[in-house]
């Protein structure tokens, strides 16, 4: 059986084709089973249909309060026995009821070397810094702001004459190889938590 992912995305989405993309080579441990958005009209649900995935339209207008929100997320979630929840490009703030149900089992994306430049609009912060090198962070979500354990990062140079668009294109590229190691990585059961740490173990589970 492969790991059954969750994909919570608010835009564009080009994380989830690349995660969608590697699910479809063959041996890859994990295959997508639902997409989910906070905009009826993202990219991210038209890709998810496109490759035959369900995607879900989850009205933030229709809850409450972020409690609400996020317990039928995590409904939504469970329903479909996902294992793994991956945050590409999703741009809610999750609350205690989402992590209390997935800690340890949601990842997301950064498009900066965490924790250096956390937060919106990283590359500009990172243009802003005069900073020579930045990069991506895949790291499992925990209760703050692109603070939770870091399971991969890699390095993009900042070159004279970038700007916001050419630094995070750049960016993007590698954001879309580091997503589907980390995902590899979880679903060969080689990712511990050790404090605020992540162990890989080079060998896999058995
Ligand atoms: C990516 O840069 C990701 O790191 C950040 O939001 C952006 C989402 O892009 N969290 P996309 O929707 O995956 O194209």
């Amino acid at each position: 059986m492969t790991l059954a992912l969750g994909v919570l995305a608010s835009g564009r989405g080009s994380n989830l084709q690349a995660i969608l993309d590697a699910c479809a080579r063959p041996g890859f441990p994990a295959r997508v089973a639902v997409v989910i958005s906070d905009r009826e009209r993202a990219q991210a649900l038209e890709r998810a249909r496109a490759a035959g995935v369900e995607a879900v339209w989850l009205n933030p207008k229709d809850f409450g309060d972020r409690e609400a929100y996020d317990a039928a997320l995590v409904r939504e979630l469970e329903a479909r026995g996902v294992g793994l929840v991956c945050q590409a490009g999703w741009m809610r703030i999750l609350s205690p009821v989402y992590l209390r149900a997935f800690y340890g089992r949601a990842l997301n994306i950064h498009p900066s070397l965490l924790p250096a430049f956390p937060g919106l609009h990283a590359q500009r912060q990172a243009l802003n810094h005069g900073a020579r090198i930045s990069g991506a962070t895949v790291h499992f979500t925990d209760e703050g702001v692109d603070t939770g354990p870091i399971i991969v990062q890699a390095a993009v140079p900042v070159e004279s004459g970038d700007t916001e668009d050419t630094l995070a294109a750049r960016i993007l590229t590698v954001e879309h190889r580091i997503y589907p190691e980390a995902i590899r990585l979880f679903a060969e059961g080689r990712l511990k938590i050790v404090g605020r740490k992540v162990v890989v173990n080079p060998e896999g589970r058995g």
